[in-house]
């Protein structure tokens, strides 16, 4: 199920954005006592932010956004599919599933607007994960000290 944050996610995003397998191709994790702090009673909610609720459990987090103007050109001011799972749920489908599911949402919203995706390549899971969902490559570039695979999921016409 996706639905927006609440106060009961609260321990499941510390989890997350701690996590230092779940961070390894994004960066590294963010200090455990840093998330205690700062993480605010109910997460942050905001249209296009969804938790992914598996068997009443939060299991992972999708983000739609517009990629801001420090972006690759080619990305600048398009909506970003950014998702992230706790490891005990990787490798069941869940992330195929519910990510296809938040993009059926984005078409009916916003129709006719495509969707970038940016992903280290070694990232193999993410990378098989975008070419499910219909990401093409657009460009590969050099950034933070790994290469970058930049992909597009052109708009989806309406089939008459
Ligand atoms: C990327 C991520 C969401 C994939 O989750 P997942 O639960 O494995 O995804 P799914 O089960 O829906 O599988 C998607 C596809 O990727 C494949 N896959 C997943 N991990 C893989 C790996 N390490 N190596 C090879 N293939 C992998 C799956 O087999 C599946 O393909 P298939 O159906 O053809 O077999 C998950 O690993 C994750 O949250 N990683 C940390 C956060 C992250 O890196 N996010 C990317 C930011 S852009």
């Amino acid at each position: 199920m996706l639905r927006e944050p609440e106060a009961r996610d609260r321990a499941a995003f510390i989890e997350l954005l701690a996590s230092p397998e779940v961070h390894t191709y994004l960066g590294g994790p963010r200090p455990l006592d840093e998330l205690e702090r700062e993480m605010p009673e109910v997460p942050e909610r905001w249209p296009g932010s969804f938790v992914v609720e598996l068997d009443g459990v939060m299991i992972g987090q999708i983000l739609l956004r517009r990629a801001s103007e420090q972006h690759r050109p080619a990305a600048a001011g398009k909506a970003d599919l950014g998702y992230l799972f706790l490891p005990r749920a990787w490798g069941f489908g869940y992330a195929a599933e519910s990510c296809a599911a938040a993009l059926d949402w984005f078409d009916g919203v916003l129709p006719g607007e495509p969707v970038v995706l940016a992903t280290q390549s070694a990232n193999v899971g993410s990378m098989r994960l975008a070419a499910k969902l219909g990401f093409t490559e657009v460009e590969r570039y050099h950034a933070w000290d790994a290469e970058q695979w930049l992909g597009l999921r052109s708009p989806v016409t309406p089939s008459s």
